[in-house]
Formats: C-alpha cells, sequence, structure tokens
C-alpha cells in the first residue's frame, strides 16, 4: 500500500526544480491510521510484515527537565520523547554529534523554506534578509539550528521547545551573535501560545511532529497560530519500509548517527496522511519535497523522492 500512496506522489505534475506542487485527491486516499488514533497505533518502532518577546526561560523542573506549563490545554507533550532530547540538550552545537544528520540537512531544508516563504509572501528569495517583515515561529526549536539561520535571513523569530535544556542552549548561543540575539526563545508547547492568543506569519515545525503525542492536536495548534493566508512547514518522516530501513536500521543501529530508540516507526506519518491532518485544520498543502542522502558527498539534497525524510509547505485558508 505504501509504495502505491508514494506513486500517487510522484504522479504529481512535474516542472523544473524543487520543491514540486503537491496535489493529491485526498478523499481518494484511506490513511491506515488516522491520527487522532496515533498514540493507539501500538508501540514498537518495527513495521508490520506489511506496511502500509517573552522572558528567557526559567529555571528547569521535574525529572525531564522541561517546563511547558500546559495544564489547561491539551498537551501534545510525549515524556518519554522529551527525554531523550534532554538527555543529549549539550550537543545540540556539535556538528558531529547526535544532531550531525540536521546539521547536514539544515542547508537543503533552508532551501526549501527560503523557496516556498518567498514565492508565497512576494519577498525577493536573492535578497541577504528575504524574510524581513516576517514574524515566524519555530516550534520544537531544540538547540536553535534553524532559527538561528532564519533569524539571519531577517525574519523576527521565536522558537519555542517543550525541553527546558534546549532553549537554555538555544539561548547562550543565540546571545553570542547581535543578529540572533533577538531570538525570542520560550520553553513551551504550540497549544500554550494558542491558548496566549499568539499568531504568526508563518510557522515552522521540523522533525516534532513524529515525536508528538497527537499528530492531528498538534497541527490543529499550528493551524491556530497560523495568520489566514499564513504559511506552516513541516518536516519528518516517512512511514514506509525504506524509512524502516533507513532512518532507524542504518541511521541508529549500523552508522551509530543518532542514539538507538530516537525514533518510533510507528509514529511516522506518510505524505498524504500528514495533507489529511493539515487539510482538516484548514491547512493547504501546495508543496512538498523529498530530502535524499548522497553517500559519496555525505550531502542531502532536495527530489521529488518522498519515501524517506519528507517536507511539506501549506498555507491557512482566508477565513
Ligand atoms: C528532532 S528535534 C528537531 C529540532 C529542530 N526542529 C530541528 O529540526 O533542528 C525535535 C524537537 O522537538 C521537541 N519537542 C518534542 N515534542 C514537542 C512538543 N510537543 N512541543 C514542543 N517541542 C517538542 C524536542 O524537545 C526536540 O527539541
Amino acid at each position: 500500500m505504501a509504495s502505491k500512496l508514494l506513486s500517487r506522489v510522484r504522479a504529481v505534475p512535474a516542472r523544473l526544480g524543487y520543491p514540486r506542487p503537491f496535489s493529491p485527491t485526498l478523499a481518494a486516499f484511506a490513511p491506515s491510521r488516522l491520527l487522532s488514533d496515533a498514540a493507539a497505533a501500538g508501540a514498537g518502532d518495527s513495521p508490520p510484515a506489511s506496511a502500509s518577546p517573552a522572558p528567557r526561560p526559567s529555571g528547569s523542573s521535574g525529572k525531564l527537565e522541561h517546563n511547558a506549563g500546559c495544564s489547561s490545554v491539551r498537551s501534545s507533550l510525549k515524556d518519554s520523547e522529551l527525554a531523550k532530547f534532554s538527555a543529549i540538550a549539550d550537543t545540540w552545537w556539535d556538528s558531529e554529534g547526535p544532531f550531525k544528520p540536521l546539521h547536514r540537512m539544515n542547508p537543503t531544508r533552508l532551501a526549501f523554506i527560503r523557496s516556498t516563504l518567498c514565492r508565497h509572501f512576494g519577498k525577493d528569495p536573492s535578497s541577504a534578509r528575504p524574510f524581513e517583515g516576517l514574524k515566524v515561529v519555530d516550534v520544537g526549536c531544540g538547540g536553535g539550528i534553524l532559527s538561528e539561520p532564519l533569524a539571519r535571513m531577517g525574519a523576527s523569530v521565536t522558537g519555542v521547545d517543550a525541553v527546558d535544556k534546549n532553549i537554555k542552549i538555544a539561548s547562550i548561543h543565540a546571545d553570542l551573535d547581535p543578529v540572533t540575539s533577538t531570538i525570542e526563545y520560550c520553553c513551551t508547547t504550540a497549544e500554550k501560545l494558542v491558548e496566549e492568543q499568539r499568531k504568526f506569519d508563518a510557522v515552522i515545525s521540523l522533525e516534532v511532529i513524529e515525536h508528538v503525542a497527537d499528530p492531528a492536536e498538534f497541527c490543529k495548534s499550528l493551524a491556530a497560530l497560523t495568520i489566514p493566508e499564513g504559511a506552516i512547514v513541516i518536516s519528518t518522516i516517512n512511514r514506509s519500509m525504506r524509512a524502516y530501513a533507513t532512518a532507524i536500521v542504518a541511521a541508529e543501529y549500523l552508522l551509530r548517527w543518532l542514539p538507538k530508540g530516537t525514533h518510533q516507526w510507528s509514529s511516522f506519518l506518510t505524505p498524504e496522511e500528514l495533507a489529511l491532518i493539515l487539510q482538516r485544520s484548514s491547512i493547504s498543502v501546495k508543496e512538498m519535497a523529498g530530502f535524499v542522502y548522497n553517500p559519496l558527498t555525505g550531502r542531502w539534497s532536495l527530489s521529488d523522492d518522498v519515501g524517506v525524510n519528507f517536507i511539506a509547505f501549506g498555507t491557512k485558508n482566508s477565513q
């Protein structure tokens, strides 16, 4: 089933360059795992036989050292996931450490973000600061490896993460440069920002949705943070057999790029599932691209192969 669905994505009308437009007929898909049910999808990371300007962060509290303060709203938090990131928080800026893959992917994902946001907001992609005037939130910002380049590209950036240690590391690093010291970092969640009625031109959440408790609720919060006709960019890992082989077996067990257990295969979403839950949150996915790794050069590039890592750009409906 996965290959059938992926072939539909590849069937999207091609044009030169990436990202490419994304226009699946969502009604035609029958996702095997609709996402409020995600948490109940079962434990384990093996595929089935047939795969289908706020204050800087406060002190940490609790053994997981997250302090996201979301008592009165439905929480996207999954403590077991946050514990994994808390344990390696001090390695965020070690480009050879556990976050090496994200460091390596950064130029490629920034190219996608620059291209899609500039086109959507009528900005000049060749400008040094193309995002000047845009308010952007980076949800699940970790140590800030995406927030910082976004700020350098002129955006007014808010970075939020549920792990207090991440926010501390991000703040210390950002303060080393006057441009990035403007980033508003806060240990909180998307749903808490919604409760505070915050709004942004663009909401970006890369490699986070596979770690949250309820992807559909999480997307609703991301959508609520977005102004009408604003933009959302989400990246994640496809729930495909290839992703199991590469993102889990190879990356965690053979190459040891990531700590074992970083990813749960059952928590991944297919591109169609992501587009569907976003559509249910009034977000239309307009463009999608895959990231492919070249082991000879050690570089990532954009591709129409969304079989493993992929990124989606959507816009919020106007009403
Ligand atoms: C794989 S890292 C990605 C970091 C960053 N987005 C990037 O791509 O460079 C996932 C991050 O999401 C954070 N996170 C997980 N669940 C979260 C939630 N419900 N709300 C906010 N942050 C969350 C983790 O603490 C971690 O820093």
